[in-house]
């Protein structure tokens, strides 16, 4: 009879701490839920940037800005993609690319579209002959200060962003000579990179690890829109992408619609 106690009090015991956890997990839930809708604001203002700076470009090739950027990168249905990489890499706002980096790059993409020339290397405090971070490599990413206070917007300072290098997120794309991520528009499909041995190429992107570097794994995606030298970036013919992160077979529509 006497038996019977500790073992009801265990019970009582593994029940309540049962509630416990049950109460830490939703809390833990909300607070990721208030985290990731924070970070998504930053990320919509940061394809807001992005839509604006690729429609001043881009004019001749997109007929409909304000829809297809909607389309491309209104991930409001599934930022699970945003969620991961934030429990990996913590604030993930520092990664992203600002204004001013955005403006770079788009004008190397089309500087190279239009001149059919094969990609130039964009020189940038960060990243230029004298100075080659980890997060320079295609890939990768590095983060701004986070003493700094980093004004998103600014189109013409590109801000000192050398800490904490690290793999470009999946669902995220990181072109080399810069050290900040972009996200992948819906359509396109972003994992992780993985060393093929044989070829020592980070695939499925064509890129590779720097030589003589061990220690520098591959990375997440590099490129987006310079597709002439991954086409593999976009969902392969016959399936679709629900997600950056997702290939699911189907058919097509999502192809190419957003290509410059
Ligand atoms: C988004 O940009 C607006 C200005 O365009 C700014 O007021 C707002 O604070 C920004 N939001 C975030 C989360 O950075
Ligand atoms: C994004 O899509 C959701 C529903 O899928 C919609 O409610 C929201 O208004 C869209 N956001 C923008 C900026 O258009
Ligand atoms: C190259 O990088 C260094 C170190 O960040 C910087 O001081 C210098 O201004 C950069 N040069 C150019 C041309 O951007
Ligand atoms: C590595 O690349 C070679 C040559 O393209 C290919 O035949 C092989 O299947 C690849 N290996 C893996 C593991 O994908
Ligand atoms: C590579 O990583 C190993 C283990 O983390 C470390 O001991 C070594 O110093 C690193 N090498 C370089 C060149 O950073």
């Amino acid at each position: 009879m006497d038996k019977g106690r500790p073992i009801l009090l265990s019970i009582i015991l593994l029940l309540s701490s049962a509630l416990l956890v049950v109460r830490c997990q939703s809390d833990v839930t909300s607070l990721r839920q208030d985290a990731v809708a924070l970070y998504y604001a930053r990320v919509s203002n940061l394809t807001r940037i992005f839509s604006h700076e690729m429609s001043s470009q881009a004019n001749r090739c997109i007929v409909d800005p304000k829809t297809d950027f909607n389309m491309a990168f209104n991930y409001s249905s599934n930022l699970e993609f945003l969620a991961t990489c934030m429990e990996s890499q913590g604030d993930v706002s520092l990664r992203l690319c600002t204004a001013a980096e955005i403006k770079l790059y788009l004008n190397n993409v089309f500087k190279k579209a239009n001149s059919g020339s094969i990609s130039s290397l964009i020189s940038n405090r960060n990243c230029n002959f004298s100075t080659w971070l980890p997060g320079c490599e295609p890939g990768w990413a590095c983060e701004i200060d986070p003493t700094v206070n980093v004004d998103l917007q600014n189109s013409e300072k590109i801000p000192s962003r050398t800490v904490s290098c690290q793999a470009c997120c999946e669902g995220f794309f990181c072109p080399q000579g810069l050290t900040c991520m972009m996200p992948c528009p819906l359509g396109a499909y972003c994992p992780r990179a993985v060393l093929n041995r044989t070829t020592s190429i980070c695939e499925p992107y064509q890129y590779q690890p720097p030589v003589g570097h061990p220690n520098h794994t591959c990375g997440g995606a590099n490129i987006w829109a310079d597709v002439d030298s991954s086409e593999e970036i976009f969902c392969a013919e016959g399936s679709y992408c629900p997600t950056t992160v997702d290939k699911e077979p189907c058919g097509s529509g999502y192809m190419d619609f957003f290509l410059p």
